[in-house]
């Protein structure tokens, strides 16, 4: 099963820009950014219509996901594969188009009527092309009595039901709590409580499909989020990436939102030990037993082993004022 090695942010356009002159010209920007970050996986989901011509100036096609700048994906897919369905568009049509990933189950779409049926029959569209679905799911409200657990349950569970083992390298799970969507006040969840939820999705994951399913699907959050608390949402949520509404149809506030979540600073000591002179750390690596050959009989490693314990065992020799040596605490003789 695939890990995400690093964040993954998803831009979701929505009904934005409304040309595609404009469309080109902010993905053009988006991609320049990007390509700059090597800790960051970017994909922007424009409207449909635009995918195309997007994934050309992405360069990026659904067999090299994880280059380096954008790439594209769409925001809905149709549960048939072809036939007379007005308006819809097919998953061979989105993938032929250039499109790596697909939003399913958005909570805009299930309030345009979408169900727990229809969302499983889109996942199992997207599961007979390369691309990789981004299931949504969240509740409408967070109910004391912890309703809202079962809810989130169901909606795994019905979405993923018939899923093989194999089929969730191309999963990815969205967390979006509704009423984080959208909010004028951007208040998106706590850092805090986003952590429980995802801890208590992967407890299901592992209960209904095992350890690795548990461990490697990847679960991005999504609902107001900003450059503001991006940070604290991904890292201390511990989410393995982010799906962006608002902050992401601007250039500037998307190149804003990248910069805020640049990876934290290395653990203390390791900043310490960069900064060590050359040769202090050159001494350090020389006096390391594990690169000592083996010779004959004990290995260097075990003779080092058991020097050490034999210096801790014995008390310090001292050297005499007339040359000779003595044991630190030994008595002297007269
Ligand atoms: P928002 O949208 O970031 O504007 O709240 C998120 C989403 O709908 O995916």
């Amino acid at each position: 099963m695939k890990k995400l090695t690093k964040p993954l942010i998803v831009g979701n356009w929505k009904t934005n820009p409304p040309t595609l002159d404009s469309a080109k010209n902010i993905f053009r920007s988006m991609k320049r950014i990007s390509s700059t970050r090597k800790d960051v996986e970017v994909v922007i989901c424009p409207p449909a219509p635009f995918i195309s011509e997007l994934s050309d100036i992405s360069g990026i096609d659904v067999s090299h996901k994880n280059k380096r700048g954008v790439s594209v994906g769409a925001q809905d897919v149709s549960i048939y594969s072809e036939g007379s369905h007005t308006g819809e568009a097919s998953a061979s049509m989105l993938e032929s188009s250039g499109a790596c990933y697909v939003i399913v189950g958005h909570s805009e779409r299930r309030a345009a009527g979408e169900t727990d049926t229809t969302i499983s029959m889109k996942i199992a569209q997207v599961l007979k092309t390369r691309m990789t679905a981004i299931l949504c799911v969240g509740e409408k409200i967070r109910d004391e009595g912890g309703e809202y657990l079962t809810e989130i349950q169901g909606q795994i569970r019905a979405a993923l039901a018939g899923l093989t083992y194999e089929s969730f390298s191309q999963i990815i799970i969205a967390y979006e709590p509704v009423w984080a969507i959208g909010r004028q006040d951007n208040s998106a969840m706590s850092a805090h409580d986003l952590h429980q939820m995802v801890l208590y999705i992967r407890k299901f994951l592992h209960e209904k499909w095992g350890e690795s399913v548990a461990k490697n699907v990847p679960i991005l959050y999504g609902g107001s989020v900003f450059n503001e608390n991006a940070y604290d949402i991904l890292w201390n949520g511990e989410a393995n990436g982010l799906l962006v509404g608002r902050a992401s149809w601007t250039v500037e506030s998307f190149s804003a939102l990248l910069k805020a979540i640049d990876a934290p600073a290395p653990k203390e000591e390791k900043r310490e030990l960069k900064s060590y002179p050359r040769k202090t750390v050159k001494a350090v690596r020389k006096s390391r037993p594990s690169k000592m050959k083996k010779v004959k009989g004990k290995s260097k490693t075990k003779k080092i082993k058991k020097a050490v314990r034999k210096s801790v065992k014995k008390p310090v020799k001292k050297i005499s004022k007339k040359g000779g040596t003595k044991r630190k605490g030994s008595k002297k003789k007269r």
